[in-house]
């Protein structure tokens, strides 16, 4: 079985920081998928099971990891030699025209690494690399690797949610975490969420919840709940984490990144508090230095 890992990418609304109280009430399953993977922080964290499901609509995003799963030799050639500097992020980001898959994976993973928090919504995707906090471009190949070798057999698809809940096979477990109810979260993704995706995503959960089970992360409102009630469980979590200034944001008095706290509703439909844990997970420096 392939090693627990961080994920490849920095990605705006990642559960890296919530991944231990995640995978806490994961059940036992064969089949796992991902319907909204972005930066597929669980799936990395975790276990990989027999079957595993990686889909989200950006198809960038998804082709940036069918080419680190399939030459991930390629990708490393053509990022060799690059460095880190706003130069070369506006480059990526205007100028550069993408041919081939192997050339998009180049533009996505580059701009990926060095933008603020992952934003990949190219409206807000800023410079955003801190020389202590971010992966340096000479350790990009060992984190392809990794990856790669995690990714090998895993499934991909750049679809519509809904296919995939429709399509995922019986006793599938699914971990879905949509772009927020009430959040500003168009700012941050290539495609977001109207208030007709939400309805849409419980209504079909709701139709396969007999034969699937999934864990579902939201902000926690009124509405969301509403649209819930018919699930079997909803826990209310919370979870530290830092957001990490970038060499640009320097000036400021403070030496640390700023501290927040993450608060969502886990939404379940089965019994969930605490399952056997999958593994025993332990972060260190050397990850959170990493993911920043
Ligand atoms: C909150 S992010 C997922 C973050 C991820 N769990 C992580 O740890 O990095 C939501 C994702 O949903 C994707 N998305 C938006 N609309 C979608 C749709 N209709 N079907 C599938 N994916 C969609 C976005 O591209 C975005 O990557």
């Amino acid at each position: 079985m392939a090693q627990e890992i961080n994920s490849p990418f920095r990605y705006a609304g990642g559960k890296f920081y919530a991944r231990k109280l995640i995978i806490e009430h994961i059940p036992e399953h064969t089949y796992y998928i991902e319907p909204f993977a972005g930066g597929a922080s669980i799936f990395f964290a975790k276990e990989k099971v027999v079957g595993n499901w990686l889909n989200d609509i950006d198809e960038d995003l998804i082709n940036c990891l069918k080419v680190i799963r399939d030459t991930p030799g390629k990708l490393i050639a053509r990022l060799e030699g690059e460095v880190a500097t706003k130069e070369r992020h506006a480059y990526y980001k205007n100028i550069y025209n993408p041919k081939t898959k192997l050339e998009r994976a180049v533009r996505w993973f580059y701009v990926n690494r060095t933008s603020y928090s992952g934003i990949m919504n190219m409206q807000n995707c800023y410079w955003g690399y801190g020389e202590k906090y971010s992966m340096r471009p000479e350790n990009w190949p060992r984190n392809i690797l990794r990856t790669s070798a995690k990714l090998q057999k895993v499934k991909f698809t750049s679809l519509d949610f809904e296919k995939i809940v429709s399509e995922a096979p019986d006793d599938s477990f699914l971990f879905i975490d949509p772009p927020y109810f009430n959040a500003d979260q168009k700012k941050f993704y290539a495609y977001s969420f109207k208030k007709d995706d939400h309805f849409r995503l419980s209504k079909i959960l709701r139709k396969h919840s007999t034969r699937l089970k999934f864990l579902l992360t939201y902000d926690d409102n009124p509405e969301v709940r509403e649209l819930y009630e018919w699930a079997h469980a909803m826990h209310e979590k919370q979870w530290n984490y830092t957001i990490n200034r970038t060499d640009d944001q320097k000036n400021g008095t403070s030496k640390k990144g700023a501290r927040y706290k993450g608060h969502e509703l886990f939404i379940v439909n089965y019994s969930s508090e605490k399952q056997k844990p999958l593994f025993s997970y332990q972060l260190n420096s050397h990850e959170l230095i990493e993911q920043a």
